[in-house]
C-alpha cells in the first residue's frame, strides 16, 4: 500500500505524479530562472527557531489568531490561486468548505474556477475576495458590488502584476487558455487517465467569474483574453483611493515588498499589507519575502496588520514567519498539491497536518500562545 503523505514535499510528489506535465508546471513554476522561488523558500530554510524549555508546555499551545477583525482558529490561511481545477475539478469549492470547516481564511481569486458567488455560499464566514484591476473600470466596479453583494467583507487587491509574468514553464510548454490540442497535451492527458479523465466529466477549468461579462455563448477564449486584459495594468495610488473610498470592508493590499509602499498603503486608508512576491511568478528578481517582512515590520508600527506568503510549507515556516513580525501567514502552492494527491479531502488534512506541526513547534520552543508571540512576550 502507498504510504499517506506527512508533507508538504510528499504531497508536491504526489501532485507531481498525478498531474499532466503542464498542469504541475503552472502550478509548481515560477518567473524566469526560479531565483524569487527558490530565493523565498531558502529564507525558512536558513533561519532557525530558538527553542526554550520548562515553560509549561503540557497543554496544548493557543493557535487562535485575531487578522481583520475576526478571530481564527489558526494563524494561517489560504492565498488566493488562479485556475485551482487545474489542481483537480471542484478544487475552489472543495478549499472554501476546507476553510470555513477549519475556521480559516480562503481568499478565492480573481481568476477562480468558480464564481466568487458560489465560493461565498461554501465559506460564508471565512472567504475574501481577490481583485485584479485591469483595463475596464466597469468591469473592476462590477466585480467589487458583486463581491459586496454576496456578502464579502475583505476585499484583497493584487498590486504585483503590472504586467504578466514570463513563467518559462508554461511557454516552454505551450500553456495557455483555451488549451490547444496538440500531440505532445494529448500525450501528457493520456499518461495521467483520471486527471483527464475527471476533468473531461467535470468540464473544462474556466474562468467563471468572467463569463457574465463575455458575451452570450462566448468560448473560453473570450474569458480568457477578458481575463488577460483584466488581471494587469490599472492599478496605481488614484485607483487604489478610489477603491478604498468604494469598499466599506476590510481592504489588504498584496504583493507589497517595501516599506516605503507599506507606509503609503497605510496612508491611503488600506487596513492589513500582505508581504507576498506572487510565489515567486511575477519578477524573478524579487527579494525572499520572509526578508522583506522583516524589513516592513522593522520600519511600521507594531499595530500595522502583515500578512506574508511564499514558501511556508511547514508549521515550522509558519512559525518563523509570526516571528519575524507577521500577523497572518498564507500559503499557496501547498493547498494545489494537497488537491491534486488527495482530491477533495486534500485540504482539509493539510490544514489538519500544517495545525498539528505548528502546535509541536511552539511548544518545542515554549510559545503557549500565537498572540504572546506579536506581544513581544516569551516563556
Ligand atoms: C497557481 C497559482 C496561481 C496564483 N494565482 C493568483 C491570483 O490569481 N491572484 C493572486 O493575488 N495571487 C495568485 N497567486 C499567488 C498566491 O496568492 C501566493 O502569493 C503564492 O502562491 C504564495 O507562495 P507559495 O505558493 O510558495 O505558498 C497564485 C499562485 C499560484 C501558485
Amino acid at each position: 500500500m502507498v504510504r499517506a503523505p506527512i508533507s508538504s514535499t510528499d504531497l508536491r510528489a504526489r501532485a507531481k505524479a498525478r498531474l499532466p506535465r503542464f498542469a504541475f508546471d503552472y502550478i509548481d513554476g515560477g518567473a524566469g530562472e526560479e531565483d524569487a522561488l527558490a530565493r523565498s523558500r531558502q529564507a525558512y530554510r536558513e533561519t532557525c527557531l530558538r527553542p526554550r524549555v520548562l515553560v509549561g508546555s503540557v497543554s496544548p499551545a493557543d493557535l487562535t489568531q485575531a487578522w481583520l477583525g475576526q478571530s481564527w482558529a489558526q494563524p494561517f490561511g489560504i492565498a488566493p490561486l488562479g485556475l485551482p481545477a487545474l489542481a483537480w475539478p471542484g478544487a475552489d469549492l472543495a478549499l472554501a468548505r476546507a476553510a470555513e470547516a477549519a475556521g480559516v481564511p480562503f481568499v478565492t481569486a480573481t481568476p477562480g474556477t468558480a464564481t466568487l458567488e458560489a465560493v461565498r455560499d461554501a465559506a460564508p464566514t471565512r472567504s475574501a475576495f481577490q481583485l485584479y484591476v485591469g483595463a475596464s473600470a466597469e468591469i473592476t466596479e462590477d466585480l467589487i458590488a458583486r463581491a459586496e453583494r454576496a456578502g464579502y467583507r475583505t476585499l484583497v487587491v493584487t498590486a504585483d502584476v503590472p504586467r504578466a509574468g514570463k513563467r518559462l514553464r508554461d511557454l516552454r510548454n505551450g500553456f495557455g487558455l483555451p488549451l490547444r490540442f496538440t500531440p505532445r497535451l494529448a500525450a501528457d492527458l493520456a499518461l495521467h487517465p483520471r486527471w483527464s479523465l475527471a476533468t473531461l466529466r467535470a468540464g473544462a477549468p474556466r474562468l467563471a467569474n468572467f463569463a457574465t461579462y463575455a458575451e452570450a455563448g462566448a468560448g473560453a477564449q473570450t474569458l480568457a483574453q477578458l481575463m488577460a486584459r483584466q488581471s494587469s495594468g490599472r492599478l496605481d495610488w488614484d485607483v487604489l483611493g478610489q477603491i478604498r473610498a468604494r469598499w466599506s470592508g476590510a481592504l489588504v493590499l498584496k504583493g507589497v515588498l517595501d516599506p516605503d509602499d507599506t507606509e503609503r498603503a497605510v496612508k491611503a486608508g488600506v487596513d492589513a499589507i500582505h508581504v507576498s512576491s506572487h510565489g515567486g511568478r511575477q519578477l524573478d528578481g524579487a527579494p525572499a519575502t520572509l526578508d522583506a517582512l522583516r524589513t516592513i515590520r522593522a520600519t511600521v508600527p507594531l499595530d500595522v496588520p502583515l500578512a506574508v506568503d511564499g514558501g511556508v510549507r511547514s508549521g515550522e515556516d509558519i512559525l518563523k514567519a509570526l516571528e519575524a513580525g507577521a500577523d497572518f501567514v498564507f500559503l499557496g502552492r501547498p493547498f494545489l498539491y494537497a488537491m491534486a494527491a488527495e482530491g477533495k479531502g486534500g485540504p482539509a488534512a493539510l490544514i489538519e497536518m500544517l495545525a498539528a506541526e505548528l502546535e509541536a513547534a511552539m511548544a518545542q520552543t515554549g510559545r503557549r500562545s500565537v498572540a504572546e508571540i506579536r506581544s513581544g512576550a516569551s516563556g
